[in-house]
């Protein structure tokens, strides 16, 4: 399978994912597809106690959730049964939801097949864990982000800092250590660099810096 107009954007939790997405997505021309906000979305409509559903349950429930995309860039906006995806899911709770819903192989099948279903339509900048390994195995470039829990950690807390959300250093970094541990030790498509991934450490460089490395190693 190719996708000459896809791009792949994974790494791990709190590595800046989503903004250089958008950014890139912007620099393209492209869309911007949020695959992480796919399984919180997915996570949230099953609720608690999804990984104790029966397969025939868990596949009713799936088969009830369609997801859209429309618009372009930054501004793209993803949909889920028609309702416009907000800030709902950007908790560090529903992070750890859609961690384990992700680590069920029917609803990483259901979630495959509708990103491989809007990248067939659509050229894209596609972010997650799996983008370039599974997903899109035949994209055009691929970058891997990463950096040490730490230094996202420090990045996390210096966001809620400068949001005047409260913030404790100690709990972020367990929390995505937690979550990592989890990406990257399930048995279906754990989160791993592909073998033609740009792999780029961004501990110690910034946004402009990481940007600058991604558009190099892409055009
Ligand atoms: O990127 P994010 O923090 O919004 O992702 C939330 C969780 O969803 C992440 O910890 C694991 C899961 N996920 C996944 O398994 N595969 C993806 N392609 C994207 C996200």
């Amino acid at each position: 399978m190719s996708n000459p107009t896809i791009i792949t954007l994974d790494g791990p939790a709190g590595v800046g994912k989503t903004t250089l997405a958008k950014r890139v997505a912007d620099a393209l021309g492209v869309a911007y597809l949020d695959t992480g906000a796919m399984f919180r979305a997915t996570a949230l409509i099953l609720g608690h106690g999804a990984d104790e559903l029966s397969e025939a349950e868990l596949e009713t429930r799936l088969a009830d959730i369609h997801f859209s995309l429309s618009g372009s860039g930054s501004t793209s906006t993803l949909s889920v049964n028609g309702h416009v995806i907000g800030d709902e899911i950007r908790t560090e709770e529903v992070g750890m939801m859609a961690s384990t819903v992700g680590t069920l192989p029917r609803v990483r099948a259901f979630l495959k097949e509708q990103q491989q279903t809007v990248g067939a339509e659509t050229p894209l900048v596609a972010e997650g864990r799996d983008m370039g390994t599974v997903v899109f195995p035949g994209a055009s470039a691929k970058i891997f982000l990463d950096a040490a829990p730490e230094i996202r950690a420090q990045r996390r807390v210096d966001q809620l800092l400068e949001m005047d959300k409260p913030a404790d250093l100690t709990q972020i970094t367990e929390q995505i250590k937690a979550r990592d541990h989890q990406d990257r030790n399930r048995a279906v498509a754990p989160l791993k660099p592909a073998e033609d991934a740009h792999i780029i450490d961004t501990g110690s460089l910034n946004i402009e810096g990481v940007f600058n490395a991604i558009m190099n190693a892409i055009t």
